[in-house]
């Protein structure tokens, strides 16, 4: 059997099928190659000199041993709890909708690990409900906190709560059992607290960015204990590698990716809509916001001039959304550039049942796969995009398995860097993210930020003359 690959497909964006005004013609295609060509091969020689390392991740054998001695060790638990936020959390919920079935959590028969559950907000209500339930399953119950600095408040938080749950229920010498860290190697708070208690323990390894990290121990920990392959998972990372490391252009489907983005951005679509035409792919959506968005939204360039760059990424479920947005994607603004995941053989398909006989008009559906009427809503979507004009490209999964999806995970990651070198920015940092959290730890009381403090007014005290 051939091994299953990921496929990227850009007719429908070119001149051919949309005329001059919204396609892209011959000769922009040219003027993208002598812009794009280079960068690859600077990229190419970054990566070398170990200045993107998230591109290695698919070779570091050692993390997948200690991972899989980890996994290997907390499987027999009833319930896995991962504790993390953004890189910390969107790429665990990714993997984990992607690889293992939609009733996993609740159908035994359908498990071949734990329940997972993927904690990644502060919500009180929406934690009380989750603790009321793993407050009785504690000894049963693994919780990986993941985090990089152990200062995120969000994770924190959680971590500080779980602890002194399992310390009141079922004792302190119980949370060297209970948790696992995933964390700095050296440094941090997690680090200090993992060393004093004695946790089991995976790095964040140096150098990877939060939300490049996914093919780490942050994301490979609870895929592995959940029963998926990592290692085919990191096999099709790599094999993506090779492509997205091609100097020619048109071999490379991050370089081509990135420049048909970036071209789009610059001529007035500054909005770019993945649309995934299955249920398993849509949290990599989600994953891929936070690619594209923290990696890409920048007030300066690299030269440090203001630039106030970026391409708003928009999430969007095929079929669902077909009945929410795409009047809007039709017939608003063709200010937008659209991204289909679209799967060739899905792992399993259902039998549409017979029509009545007083509905006739439903008899063209009976006897008919589920698996035809989604591709063909996809088609039909993309037909009726296109008829107005409207730019669009497929990521075509021949089926969805770990070595596809590591080639996808791979393939959007390298994008994100050609795509940041087109726009001249910082793709790896976050400045913006800062002062938000800054005045949240003011807010909560931090005495590192009590001047902060004195600016902000909190939630309960707006001001009374602007509320209706
Ligand atoms: O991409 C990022 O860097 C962020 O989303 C981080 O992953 C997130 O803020 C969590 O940080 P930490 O791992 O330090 O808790």
């Amino acid at each position: 059997m051939e091994t299953p690959q990921v496929k990227f497909y850009y007719k429908n964006v070119t001149a051919e099928v949309l005329g001059k005004e919204h396609g892209i013609t011959k000769q922009q295609f040219d003027e993208l190659v002598k812009k794009t060509e280079p960068l690859i091969e600077q990229l190419n020689a970054e990566r070398k000199a170990g200045k993107t390392k998230y591109r290695d991740l698919p070779y570091k054998t050692d993390m997948v041993k200690n991972v899989k001695k980890v996994a290997d060790g907390v499987r027999g638990c009833e319930n896995f709890v991962v504790l993390g936020i953004g890189g910390s959390a969107l790429g665990n919920i990714a993997l984990q909708t992607a690889l293992n079935p939609y009733m996993y959590n609740l159908d035994e028969k359908q498990r071949k690990g734990p329940r997972l559950f993927v904690l990644d907000n502060v919500d009180p209500q929406q934690l009380s409900s989750f603790l009321d339930w793993a407050g009785d399953r504690l000894d049963k119950t693994i919780f990986n906190v993941i985090s990089k600095s152990g200062r995120t408040a969000e994770t924190a938080s959680q971590f500080l709560t779980i602890c002194d749950m399992i310390e009141k229920r079922i004792g302190k010498n119980r949370l060297k059992e209970q948790i696992v860290a995933t964390t700095d190697a050296k440094e941090g708070t997690l680090r200090k607290i993992t060393e004093k208690f004695g946790f089991r323990n995976l790095e964040v390894p140096d150098g990877v960015g939060g939300r490049f990290s996914v093919l780490s121990a942050v994301g490979l920990l609870s895929a592995a204990v959940c029963g998926i392959d990592i290692e085919h998972l990191l096999a099709g990372a790599a094999e993506m590698d090779k492509k997205v490391s091609l100097k020619d252009f048109y071999q490379n489907p991050a370089a081509v990716n990135a420049a048909i983005n970036w071209h789009y951005y610059n001529r007035g679509k500054k909005i770019s809509v993945m649309m995934s035409y299955s249920f398993a792919l849509k949290d990599f959506a989600d994953w891929y916001r936070q690619l594209w968005a923290e990696s890409l939204g920048k007030a300066k360039d690299l030269t440090g001039k203001e630039a106030f760059v970026g391409p708003t990424p928009v999430k969007a479920l095929g079929a669902t959304d077909q009945h929410s947005q795409v009047q809007l994607y039709r017939e608003g603004p063709n200010d937008k550039l659209f991204t289909f995941l679209a799967v060739k053989d899905f792992e399993k398909d259902v039998e549409i049942g017979k029509s009545p006989d007083v509905a006739p008009e439903l008899a063209y559906l009976s006897g008919q796969k589920m698996s035809r009427l989604i591709n063909s809503e996809k088609t039909g979507t993309e037909y009726a995009l296109l008829a107005s004009k409207r730019p669009c490209l497929t990521v075509a999964f021949d089926r969805i398995c770990p070595y596809t999806v590591g080639q996808f995970i791979y393939l959007f990651e390298a994008t994100t860097s050609i795509a940041g070198m087109l726009f001249g920015i910082n793709t790896y940092d976050q400045p913006a993210v800062e002062l938000g959290k800054d005045a949240t730890l003011a807010l909560m009381g931090s005495s590192d930020y009590a001047e902060l403090a004195g600016k902000i007014k909190p939630f309960e005290k707006m001001d009374s003359s602007f509320i209706i």
